[in-house]
């Protein structure tokens, strides 16, 4: 695929794999890199081979925010007009699961990008932080909402408050990430978490990314109910069929995405 900020690839198994690649600039994210990586996801969603992505950077950066030198010069008007950042939306509107895997610096919008994703493993080299206040604003991609309901009200003030950053260890603690790796094992281990996923049913994979996405911009008593009917809708599939003869044949179930 011939894009310039990215490097899109099929990997075995139905995992996409998705890496941020501006090296030099720390994986800075500027419009160009968040158009490549929509259209890269995009065509990742239409491929029935894929059921899971993997997103991720270089060694010293998964992504070390927007860029500064493209967003300096911006007036209010424009930034307003255009919606500036809207079009990042494109990676939380992904129906099959992206998993981040994150070392180095995860900072502002990379912080936000990894946010964005549905499982962030990170190497131990790992630093997340929102570090805009230094820069006279305050994070626009989603970092004040999804850090908090991430990590909770405290820890989030803290973090974008005072800029400051936190190590793998701490963001494991925080619950911002779910598994803490060596650097040399970080792909390996997104990758063979993607293609579990991936040889699960389809249907049932959609749902329950929906089903927790939903959850938690609802109520629990809607959350409860919206979960009921998905669980449901399930029964129509003929995975749930082949997933539960499997289990009672004593046999590895071979899911067909019907
Ligand atoms: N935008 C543009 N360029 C960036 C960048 C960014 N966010 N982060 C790093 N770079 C560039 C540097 O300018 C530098 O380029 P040159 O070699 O041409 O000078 C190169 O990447 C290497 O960076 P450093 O020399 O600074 O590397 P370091 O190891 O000394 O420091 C760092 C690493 C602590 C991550 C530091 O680069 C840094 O603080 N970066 C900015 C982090 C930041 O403020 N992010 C938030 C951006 S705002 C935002 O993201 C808004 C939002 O909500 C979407």
């Amino acid at each position: 695929m011939g894009y310039e900020n990215i490097i899109a690839e099929t990997t075995e198994g139905g995992a996409g794999l998705i890496r941020l690649n501006r090296p030099k600039a720390l994986n800075a994210l500027n419009g160009a890199l968040m158009k490549e990586l929509a259209d890269a996801l995009r065509a990742f969603e239409a491929d029935d081979s894929t059921g899971c992505m993997v997103l991720t950077g270089s060694p010293k950066a998964f992504a070390a925010g927007a860029d500064i030198s493209e967003m300096a010069g911006l007036e209010y008007p424009g930034v307003y007009v255009d919606d500036f950042l809207s079009g990042w939306e494109a990676l939380s509107a992904c129906r099959k699961p992206v998993i981040a895997a994150v070392s180095g610096f995860a900072l502002g919008g990379g912080c936000e990008l990894a946010m964005m994703c549905d499982i962030i493993i990170a190497a131990r080299t790992a630093k997340f932080g929102q570090p805009e206040i230094r820069l006279g604003i305050i994070p626009g991609a989603g970092g004040t909402q999804r850090l908090a309901r991430a990590i909770g009200k405290a820890r989030a003030m803290d973090m974008i408050l005072t800029g400051r950053m936190m190590d793998a260890g701490e963001a494991l603690q925080a619950g911002l990430v779910s598994r803490v790796v060596e650097e040399d094992a970080l792909l390996d281990e997104a990758l063979k978490a993607a293609r579990t996923i991936a040889g699960f049913g389809r249907a049932a994979v959609l749902a329950a990314k929906e089903a927790v996405n939903a959850g938690m911009d609802m109520p629990l008593s809607a959350g409860l109910r919206f979960e009921r009917r998905l669980f449901h809708a399930l029964f129509a599939t003929r995975d749930q069929k082949e997933g539960m003869a499997a289990f009672l044949e004593k046999r590895k179930a071979d899911f067909s995405g019907g």
